[in-house]
């Protein structure tokens, strides 16, 4: 009885008012009632992704938006710099590999975020482009973007800069424009609220200047973006995901982004609080590079990280993030994204406490409350 709790860090709860704008008859797709949702939907999106440009939605999930990000943009054997963050940041430098171009991947322990220095170093004149992980959803460290365009603009190098931003838009601030990302990376079913099923480019004019010579059907940018100016699309799109769309960036609005953001770090802090009171790790490493939209916990040695989240699920019913790559096992994720308040992250971190007490994890007690404390200390 009672609503599941589903704390992974994406997909994450779908508000009720966003399941019944999903919940409405489908329309014709080529007809003129879409094309004004269409219309005002790309309109809305450049909030969200802080963008004057356009924003591309394709009917996909993260890693569908990840491939239009590579093949639109470079050629077959170009050079990319990619950092290794953690599990998704390795997942996208095999998915450039297999698609033909070269990575030249600056090492990490998967506790740090992308090295700005490690950049500099790297930078030669055959560079076409530079990946980063905004936000690595498997180990809860944030990249610092504007330090990476830094390194770029410091050494005039004119490398295209891709964001992976899938868990972090519409929860931690990221600014396409004023950050000079020539492509973000986004998806819906995390930050934007929505279940999986719509992938984002946002794309700035240098890249839609830049058109690279990978292989390029589906993704392709132009016939999208050209059929876009009269409210359509080249395929049928999801248009009851569309709706949902619309109504999440409508409560986005209603909150403000700095709101929004505020919200996710201070449930974030709020979270490593407890984690520490119990006496465990966080497993981001840089106080700097701390997500807001999700936290790993390091479990002490000898103890399975999943045999934890198992007894979580079938005692409390709450769904937390297992450990992936060479994490499994290792660290479980608790996700404090999207559609959550004060009382779900109560709920949250209780359900973690009993559980990793029943598990005979060795913890302190008062972990929530310390987290209790913090969030009793005001907005
Ligand atoms: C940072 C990041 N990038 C890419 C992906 C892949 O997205 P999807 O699973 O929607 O294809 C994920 C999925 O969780 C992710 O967290």
């Amino acid at each position: 009885m009672g609503r599941h709790f589903l704390q992974i860090p994406g997909p994450t709860n779908v508000p009720d008012r966003v399941l019944r704008a999903i919940a409405q008859p489908t329309i014709d797709h080529r007809g003129p009632e879409f094309a004004r949702l269409a219309s005002e939907l790309l309109e809305r999106l450049k909030g969200v992704f802080q963008t004057a440009g356009p924003v591309v939605v394709y009917p996909s999930s993260g890693t569908g938006a990840w491939e239009a990000a590579l093949v639109n943009t470079l050629s077959p054997g170009d050079k990319v710099v990619a950092f290794e963050t953690g599990h998704f940041s390795t997942l996208w430098c095999e998915m450039a590999a297999r698609l033909g171009l070269v990575v030249d991947l600056v090492p990490g322990d998967w506790r740090h975020g992308a090295d700005p220095d490690a950049l500099a170093e790297r930078l030669t004149p055959d560079v076409a482009a530079v990946m980063v992980v905004h936000n690595e959803t498997s180990t809860g460290v944030r990249s610092r973007v504007p330090e990476i365009r830094a390194a770029l603009d410091r050494a005039g190098h004119p490398a295209l800069l891709l964001v992976d931003t899938i868990s972090s838009l519409g929860s931690m601030d990221h600014r396409h424009d004023e950050w000079g990302v020539d492509v973000t990376v986004g998806c819906s079913q995390k930050g934007l609220m929505l279940p999986p099923g719509i992938g984002f480019n946002a794309v700035s004019d240098k890249a839609l200047a830049h058109r690279g010579r990978l292989p390029r059907s589906y993704w392709d940018w132009e016939p999208i973006i050209e059929a876009n100016r009269r409210g359509f699309y080249p395929y049928t799109p999801p248009t009851n995901l569309l709706y949902g769309l619309r109504e999440a960036l409508i409560m986005l609005e209603e909150e403000g982004l700095p709101a929004v953001f505020a919200r996710h770090d201070r449930h974030a802090e709020a979270t490593r609080r407890a984690v520490r009171a119990w006496g465990l790790e966080v497993l981001c490493a840089d106080e700097r590079e701390h997500s807001s939209s999700l936290t790993a916990v390091l479990m002490p040695e000898g103890h399975d990280a999943d045999a934890v989240r198992r007894l979580i699920l079938e005692r409390y019913d709450m769904s937390l993030g297992t450990g992936l790559g060479r994490l499994a096992g290792r660290v479980f994720r608790i996700g404090h994204l999207g559609h959550f308040n004060d009382l779900m992250l109560a709920g949250t971190l209780s359900g973690v406490e009993m559980g990793l007490a029943a598990a005979g994890v060795p913890i302190k007690e008062g972990g929530t409350r310390a987290a209790l404390a913090y969030l009793e200390g005001g907005r």
